[in-house]
């Protein structure tokens, strides 16, 4: 188990753009088991590439602790609804906002084999989805908090 360095906002990397994945390298590879094992140990809800300091389009979700999603080069290609509620990020330790998304989404990605599939998401795991993808083109949530951001105590729902 190899956990990496969470970047926290006002880290450059956490403001570009990352790149798309050509081929799943043994250095890749490391990088996804690296980025299971610190969303696991930091007990997260997603986690993006760039958050370790890494810019490719990379993306590790997990929303109930049992369900892993590696989603590499993911694109969204449906989303609808609306759906308004608390969000968190490991990047910005001990802070939560409200922000609206999208209730369903549907993404395409690709897997560890680098083969194409499907993700469809209501809730909490269409809400990571699209928190996750803002991660690959530089943005992250406060962008989008209606009102202040809040001092959180258990910060449970952190992406
Ligand atoms: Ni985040």
């Amino acid at each position: 188990m190899a956990t990496r360095k969470i970047r926290e906002m006002g880290d450059p990397v956490l403001e570009k753009k990352c790149k798309e994945v050509k081929e799943i390298t043994p250095r890749v590879q490391e990088l996804i088991d690296d980025m299971f094992d610190t969303l696991y140990e930091a007990n997260g809800v997603g986690l993006a590439a760039p958050q370790v300091g890494i810019l490719k389009r990379i993306v590790v979700i997990d929303t109930t602790g049992e369900d892993p999603i590696l989603m590499i080069n993911p694109r969204i290609v449906e989303m609808s609804g609306e759906q308004t509620g608390y969000e968190g990020c490991l990047s910005v330790p001990g802070k939560s906002g409200q922000v609206t998304r999208a209730n369903y989404v549907k993404a395409v990605a690709y897997d560890g084999n680098m083969e194409p599939f499907e993700v469809e998401g209501t809730e909490l795991l269409a809400r990571a989805i699209q928190h996750e993808l803002d991660h690959l083109d530089g943005h992250l949530y406060v962008e989008k908090v209606e009102g202040p951001l809040q001092d959180v105590e258990d910060t449970e729902e952190e992406a």
